[in-house]
């Protein structure tokens, strides 16, 4: 949200109980200060009786470039909050990718946001929160499609390697919807590998929306944000590292029966 009787700009997700991820862009230029924003969380619709919250911080990553903007790539930003989110069954923060996570194309992920429904057309009241399903597109066969449907003609990649695509026809984010989560599930759990970055128009066939891609983060991240949940605790009190587990990036026999393991 930005100043002005507090508008919605873009979205982000809650990361730690006190730290949102969301997108560089949203917080540029770089003179604008923590107080200019406020954050709301744990609320389906957008202005119902807000709770707004202050940002204590704004941290930038450091090669977005402002002149080059979502086309430079690291459009990526941390929002301390003044005070913790109370958690609750509603809220909750998304978990963050190990670094080496893969995710393959054709995966179906999911997107959220309160930003346009359609090119030029603004999310109508009561605001309600919208999600799309959205299909991983390989890197790749982005970059072509977004190079045989363009003047592009640099040797420079447009599909940065810490950016992700995703998205077919009708099914996209918008504008209003960047900085917000791009979720993969695996074995029952979330996880957030997009933050809504850029696109050619919204839900074109050629285009897929293009996400930052948050694996290349995940260590950007960790050294603000503190772990959540914490190391947990062992009986005596002595702090026992979880195991990471590997999770396969696709289940090579997907579960049997039509019972949802979830
Ligand atoms: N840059 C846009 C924003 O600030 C996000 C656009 C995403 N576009 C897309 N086709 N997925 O909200």
């Amino acid at each position: 949200m930005e100043y002005r009787k507090w508008k919605h700009i873009c979205g982000g997700s809650l990361i730690h109980p006190q730290w949102v991820l969301t997108a560089a862009h949203c917080v540029q230029p770089k003179e604008l200060e923590a107080c200019g924003f406020r954050v709301q969380a744990g609320q389906l619709r957008l202005y119902e009786n807000d709770q707004l919250r202050k940002v204590a911080r704004i941290i930038r990553h450091p090669k977005f470039s402002e002149k080059l903007s979502v086309a430079g790539g690291a459009d990526i930003a941390l929002l301390k909050l003044d005070s913790p989110v109370v958690l609750s069954e509603h809220v909750h923060p998304v978990s963050l990718p190990a670094a080496s996570q893969k995710v393959s194309s054709k995966k179906t992920c999911w997107v959220t946001g309160w930003g346009d429904i359609e090119n030029n057309m603004p999310l109508p009241p009561p605001y309600h929160l919208r999600e799309v399903a959205v299909p991983i597109v390989e890197s790749n066969d982005c970059e072509q499609k977004y190079r045989a449907n363009s003047s592009w003609n640099s040797n420079t990649r447009i599909i940065k390697d810490d950016m992700l695509c995703a998205g077919t026809q009708g099914r996209d984010s918008c504008q209003q919807d960047s900085g917000g989560p791009l979720v993969c599930r695996w074995n029952c759990s979330w996880v957030q590998v997009g933050v809504v970055s850029w696109g050619r128009g919204c839900g074109l066939p050629d285009f897929p929306g293009v996400y930052t891609r948050v694996m290349s983060y995940v260590s950007w991240i960790q050294r603000y944000v503190p772990e959540f949940p914490g190391p947990s605790m062992g009986p005596d009190g002595v702090r026992t590292t979880q195991k990471t587990l590997t999770t396969p990036d696709d289940p090579v026999t997907p579960p049997a029966g039509p019972a949802s393991p979830c």
